[in-house]
């Protein structure tokens, strides 16, 4: 049947980031124990947790629609999280090494909830979908403090680990 409807799309879209974040919430929690830096190991870890709330606040915003997310997995984090997989499994890389590359997993995975996010509070506030906006809006703060931390930090990584004058 053809979708015509923009609340249809909505309510897709919306089905489509509560799969990724339900992936998330199984993924996040074994992620953290396999960094070997602990600003690493806190980020995650406060961002399993806030993913545990971008689950509620998606079931709220459900409810306030009445309506019931789409059943569907999320091709792009289960593809993004299958190439970290892949990448550990064939590389065997270091603890240190294994983290630059999770890091960069999980930036990849902030960036598409922060792209996901920004389009559904545009729509819901062009939809006056108020309530929903709000709480799609403190998702969306979360994915962007998350990916700021994760940056930051990647970065700083990079730094002393590729810098030729560091010894
Ligand atoms: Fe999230
Ligand atoms: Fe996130």
């Amino acid at each position: 049947m053809m979708l015509t409807d923009p609340q249809d799309l909505f309510l897709r879209d919306l089905s489509n980031i509560y799969a990724a974040e339900q992936l998330l919430a199984t993924r996040l929690p074994a992620l953290a124990t396999e960094l070997e830096n602990d600003t690493a190991v806190q980020i995650l870890s406060d961002h399993a947790l806030e993913t545990e709330q971008h689950i509620k606040n998606l079931e709220r915003v459900f409810k306030v629609l009445g309506m019931k997310p789409e059943p569907m997995t999320s091709p792009v984090v289960a593809a993004i999280l299958a190439e970290r997989d892949r990448f550990v499994r064939d590389t065997d890389p270091s603890a240190r090494i294994r983290t630059m590359f999770d890091l960069d997993t999980i930036a990849g995975i902030e960036h598409f909830e922060i792209a996901s996010y920004r389009s559904l509070v545009h729509k819901a506030v062009v939809l006056c979908e108020i309530d929903c906006m709000e709480l799609l809006q403190e998702n969306l703060v979360h994915e962007e403090a998350t990916l700021r931390r994760v940056e930051e930090l990647s970065r700083a990584f990079v730094r002393e680990s590729m810098d030729p004058l560091v010894v």
